[in-house]
């Protein structure tokens, strides 16, 4: 389980956490919660006594999300309420280079996440050797980094950018030509939404949402009437031709709040489905189930172990954190 401590449900714990599954009960079996309850109990209570903060991503499972975070969101709120929050401890609930932007963000602050191996597979296509390539081979072309990458890349970008961000950081720059980095079909994806720029692409992809195909999309089209489909930036471009709305994990909840659609697709990452109907009932979800296994690696008896052992630390060589930090600053600043 990755803990040292194997928890008790017991009749305390039952009433404590009574109005939290009354909360997540449309998605979490009822039989489940004795398993979840405890650690639900035991987190809420050590935040407190370590003055600690649990940033949550949109893909965390529903105990995490609705049951134990302070503040969840996409990638870019995450980075704004890193910025903001006066915690002593940030513990981090999604992937590392999250935990990284929150500690560039907070180089005073402890900085935890809970499975140091929760990485990304847009993080792991490109080294920052291969962006000063890149440099060399664009003289003068400015370099957006996705916050999909690790500390060293931001440290060899003007830019940092978020799928919520990205067509307005890159206009913003008011410049003919830009190298965008890691994803490939995020970079098309902004080259679609604007003829300001010429966008440079690597070819980095998302092993979450490259898995989606257009016949997969269209099927569900034939089989469930008046489907409407919402999908993430990060899907191929094909994809993205037979969606009704693109936009970043927190643009697409907006939408569906604010839209109320009878019935929708989420083409992304299969917790976000769960974790939006659990607040809105008189929405049916259909669930293509793809789940991010670095996402996955995050769970409460290792959110638990994090606080009782103060680690894994997230800790970035100074050098590096100091060019990194201005990149995400400066998309702060620009969006
Ligand atoms: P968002 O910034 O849209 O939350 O995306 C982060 C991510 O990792 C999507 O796969
Ligand atoms: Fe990275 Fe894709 Fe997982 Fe998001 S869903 S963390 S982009 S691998």
């Amino acid at each position: 389980m990755g803990t040292a401590t194997a928890l008790d449900y017991n009749a305390e714990i039952a009433e404590r956490t009574a109005p939290l599954y009354q909360r997540v009960s449309r998605v979490i079996p009822e039989i489940e919660w004795p398993f979840h309850a405890p650690y639900v109990d035991a987190i809420n209570d050590l935040k407190k006594g370590r003055n600690a903060i649990l940033l949550a991503h949109n893909y965390m499972t529903p105990e995490i999300f609705h049951c134990v975070s302070d503040v969840v969101g996409d990638s870019l709120a995450l980075a704004r309420e890193a910025q903001k929050t006066d915690a002593d401890v940030i513990v981090l609930a999604g992937v590392h280079f999250m935990a990284e932007t929150a500690k560039l963000l907070n180089p005073e602050k402890t900085v935890l996440i809970p499975d140091l191996e929760a990485g990304c597979s847009l993080a792991e296509s490109i080294t920052g050797a291969d962006v000063r390539l890149l440099r060399e081979k664009y003289p003068g072309v400015p370099v957006v980094s996705y916050v999909n990458t690790s500390a060293e890349v931001k440290a060899e970008t003007d830019v940092c950018c978020t799928s919520g961000n990205a067509v307005e950081i890159v206009e913003r720059l008011a410049t003919d030509r830009v190298i965008f980095l890691p994803d490939e079909y995020l970079a098309r994806y902004v080259q679609s939404q604007t003829d300001k720029v010429e966008i440079i692409a690597w070819h980095g992809h998302c092993e979450v949402h490259e898995r989606f195909t257009a016949a997969e999309i269209q099927d569900y089209r034939a089989n469930f009437e008046n489907l409407v489909v919402i999908a993430h930036p990060e899907c191929p471009p094909d994809v993205l031709d037979t969606a009704d709305f693109v936009g970043s994990t927190a643009g697409m909840i907006a939408y569906v709040e604010t839209e109320r659609p009878g019935r929708v697709l989420m083409v992304t990452e299969c917790s976000m489905s769960d974790n939006v109907a659990v607040e809105l009932p008189e929405v049916e979800f259909i669930r293509p189930c793809n789940f991010c296994p670095h996402m996955k690696r995050i769970t409460l008896p290792k959110i638990l172990q994090s606080l009782e052992t103060m680690g894994p630390p997230v800790e970035i060589d100074p050098a590096i954190a100091e060019r990194a930090r201005r990149s995400v600053e400066r998309m702060l600043e620009m969006s």
